[in-house]
């Protein structure tokens, strides 16, 4: 069942257990994260970007998506979630991930998102807060829960405490909840996006900690968000760079620290990399195993943008030749299929493993099944 995202951080909280949170860009993403969630009894919450939106919606140059491309991507994923999601017997939350302005957010909710992140954490702290309790009034009228985000993730070494330090501000964060009433806030402790995050990246788990101790003090019921949380597998690099990739310099987040972070007031764990980098490395074994399939008619293609791409490891690189099956889960032959097995296997392995470390198998009936229209009412009573 669909239910906000809300719901889901309200069982991790309560249950002492981190929620990892899953970014897809294709069909057969969404299918794979459903189903690899189903097998734990966990429950889900899959995360479409909005640059991923504007994949899903046709654009192979997503970079410059426009408004109506995210219109069209965000329903695209929000149906296939459904498909798969609907009858299923675990809780699903999609939500919008750094999403870039209201309009994004609009057109998420309108598309079936049952959650949305506005990202304002560029902005002064005040029009932070400003654009964020615009999106909180539109989505929570909806019953659509929203995720915040102050402080920036910026490289590792940037990270001291001076006046424009990159580090959350434990004392804005709690601000930043009462005058926004979001639901979720992400912050800046050490982590950051993508693959180069430092080879010994520490997490300041302080900053979770302060702020989680002083909401309990306040009464103010919010979750935190640990994004760029990735821990880039080494064994996946190495497989990946023994098939001819061209990955330096790759390092995640130790995933002690991110289980430690789990029971210190960290509810969600963002993961997207991690996913990118198993789902490369299959695409790359295949055509290495099969080598008829690299003049193969439907997907000889990808074979090619592997070829020229060996530093990337965004699978929206490589799988433009087949958006048909990307956008809406068409298989047109036995080639695109295991292309698809490639991409859900990589989902599976990576997914599966943090399921367990972070410890959300088994806690599906922990979460309470509430509907959009249950939320937007609770909402409404809280005055929020
Ligand atoms: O946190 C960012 C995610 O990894 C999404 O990346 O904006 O390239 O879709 P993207
Ligand atoms: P990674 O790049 O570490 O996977 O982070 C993903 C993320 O924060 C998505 O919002
Ligand atoms: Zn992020």
């Amino acid at each position: 069942m669909l239910v906000p995202m809300r719901a889901i951080l309200e069982a991790a909280d309560k249950y002492d257990y981190a929620q990892g949170a899953f970014n897809v860009n294709a069909v057969c993403q969404a299918k794979a994260v459903i189903n690899v969630h189903e097998m734990f009894r966990s429950p889900a919450i899959l995360q479409g970007a909005d640059l991923a939106n504007g994949f899903m919606g046709g654009r192979t140059d997503f970079m410059n998506a426009t408004l109506e491309d995210k219109k069209k991507g965000a329903k695209n994923i929000a149906d296939a979630v459904k498909k798969y999601g609907t009858d299923s017997a675990i809780p699903i939350a999609l939500h919008l991930d750094h999403g870039k302005n209201f309009d994004s957010c609009v057109a998420a909710i309108e598309g079936g998102y049952t959650s949305v992140m506005i990202d304002g954490s560029h902005l002064p702290f005040d029009e932070n807060v400003e654009l964020t309790r615009e999106v909180v009034k539109y989505a929570h009228e909806r019953g659509v829960s929203v995720e915040g985000e102050l402080g920036v993730l910026a490289g590792v070494e940037d990270h001291v405490f001076s006046a424009n330090s990159t580090y959350t501000n434990p004392a804005s964060a709690i601000e930043f909840f009462r005058k926004t009433g979001v639901d979720a806030l992400a912050i800046s402790y050490g982590t950051m996006h993508g693959a180069n995050k430092g080879k010994n990246a520490v997490i300041r788990k302080e900053i979770a900690i302060a702020i989680k101790e002083t909401m309990r003090h306040e009464g103010i019921e919010g979750y935190l968000v640990s994004h760029g949380s990735s821990t880039v597998p080494q064994y996946i690099v190495e497989e990946i760079n023994g098939l001819g990739g061209e990955l330096v310099n790759t390092y995640g987040i130790d995933v002690n620290q991110l289980i430690e972070a789990g029971h210190c007031g960290i509810n969600k764990i963002n993961v997207d990399t991690d996913i990118r980098l198993a789902v490369t490395r299959n695409m790359k074994e295949l055509f290495a195993r099969e080598k008829a399939l690299q003049n193969s008619a439907s997907i000889g293609a990808i074979y090619e943008l592997l070829e020229k791409n060996k530093a990337a490891f965004d699978p929206r690189v490589f799988l433009p030749p087949i958006m048909d099956t990307v956008m809406f889960g068409n298989i047109p032959d036995d080639d695109v299929a295991r292309i698809c097995k490639c991409v859900e296997d990589g989902v599976k392995e990576v997914v599966g493993t943090l399921i367990v470390k972070f410890g959300s198998y088994g806690k599906a009936p922990k979460v309470e099944l509430t509907t959009l229209d249950e939320m937007a009412d609770r909402y409404k009573k809280a005055g929020i």
